[in-house]
């Protein structure tokens, strides 16, 4: 059994929260509502192996404090799925500095529009990471696009994870044409 750490896990990526749970691992999920933790937490199959920490991840001395503590009761994390919107946040570097284990596999979830070198450089990685990129693109459908669901998301994520350490990026979905990305409807 893992222990995992879900980085903004109570929205997209609470499908992959709830498996990785009901495959037995130990879930720590970071979001701010505790509300929507409180009802992750009901949703999982084992709540016990399921641990909210309510805070907001901009907050970088409580969060570097709080994933110090919460780690010495758990060992430490061997998976970390990150979601973290700003490309500009320091968010997940506060974590990575604060981890214990060895090794630690690292997939972080970005939008499709990230740059996705420039946020690898932007890291400073141990070699007891393992760091992968989950990159959302969208879906082409009857000759129109969409964005994924919040299942197809955390199903993708969870593919990458399963998939082993070979692939250090994986496309959810395309990034082709570029012109029918559905952000630039939003324009
Ligand atoms: N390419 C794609 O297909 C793509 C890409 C991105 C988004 N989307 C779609 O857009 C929808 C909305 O996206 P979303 O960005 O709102 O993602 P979301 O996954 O629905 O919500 C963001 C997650 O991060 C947490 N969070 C946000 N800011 C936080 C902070 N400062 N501190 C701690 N936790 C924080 C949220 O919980 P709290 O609010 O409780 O803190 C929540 O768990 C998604 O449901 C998805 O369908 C699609």
């Amino acid at each position: 059994m893992g222990k995992c750490l879900i980085v903004g896990g109570t929205g997209m990526l609470a499908h992959a929260v709830r498996s990785l749970n009901a495959q037995g691992h130990h879930t720590t999920v970071i979001a701010r509502d505790t509300d929507k933790l409180n009802s992750l937490r009901s949703a999982c199959p084992y709540p016990d192996r399921f641990n909210g920490i309510s805070l907001d991840y901009e907050d970088y001395d409580l969060l570097k404090q709080r994933v110090k503590n919460e780690q010495l009761d758990q060992d430490g994390y061997d998976l970390v799925i990150a979601w973290i919107q700003s490309n500009e946040s320091h968010a997940l570097q506060t974590i990575l500095n604060e981890l214990v284990a060895a090794p630690v596999r690292i997939f972080h979830v970005l939008g499709s529009r990230s740059d996705l070198s420039a946020v690898q450089s932007s890291l400073k990685l141990s070699h007891n990471h393992t760091y992968h990129q989950v990159q959302l693109g969208f879906v082409i459908e009857n000759d129109s696009s969409r964005w994924h669901t919040n299942e197809e998301i955390s199903d993708g994520v969870l593919k990458a994870i399963e998939s082993g350490d070979e692939d250090e990026v994986t496309l959810v979905g395309t990034l082709e044409p570029r012109d029918m990305n559905p952000w630039l409807k939003t324009k």
